[in-house]
């Protein structure tokens, strides 16, 4: 698996640019349209959001997942770095992911039953943008903190 390395790199960073790019498209730019559109339309706005997120995202997280453990079988050489400095602040990071997975998944699943609001819609994106940055910075600090 190791020759296949750069490729799996590529791919879980394309994924993460995908995620992590929309989500902080929802909020830096989304967000700021609600004095301007009012809530009703800004309802009708998000509803669509998640619509659109439902059909592909799933899709791309799942592949980020699958491109995760992979990374983390050839970086941790199976599970011999846990106990280790970097073990810790990667494990730190697949905490986070998973967080990340439970707080989408249950926003997929809300949004699907009609129990979505615009104000749980903000806060969910706003709380997965900061898992996210947390993710983002520990993947490239867990090499040298
Ligand atoms: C929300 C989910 C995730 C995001 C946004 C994310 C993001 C990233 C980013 C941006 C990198 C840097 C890639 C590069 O160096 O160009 C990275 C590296 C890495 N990720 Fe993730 N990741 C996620 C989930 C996971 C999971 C679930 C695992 C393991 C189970 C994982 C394991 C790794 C490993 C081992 C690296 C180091 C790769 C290397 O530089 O050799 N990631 N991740």
């Amino acid at each position: 698996m190791a020759a296949w390395y750069p490729w799996i790199v590529l791919l879980h960073l394309a994924c993460a640019i995908v995620f992590v790019g929309a989500v902080a498209f929802e909020v830096l730019v989304l967000e700021g349209l609600h004095a301007r559109l009012g809530p009703d339309a800004m309802e009708r706005i998000e509803q669509a959001v998640m619509e659109r997120a439902r059909r592909f995202m799933p899709f791309v997280v799942a592949l980020l997942f699958l491109s995760g453990f992979a990374l983390f079988d050839i970086r941790c050489d199976g599970v011999s770095c846990v106990g280790s400095r970097f073990g810790f602040w990667l494990l730190l990071k697949v905490a986070l992911a998973f967080g990340v997975l439970g707080v989408f998944a249950s926003a997929i699943l809300a949004g699907a039953r009609g129990r979505m609001n615009p104000c749980r819609f903000r806060t969910t994106h706003r709380i997965i943008l900061a898992m996210m940055i947390g993710i983002v910075f520990l993947a490239k600090a867990m090499f040298v903190l």
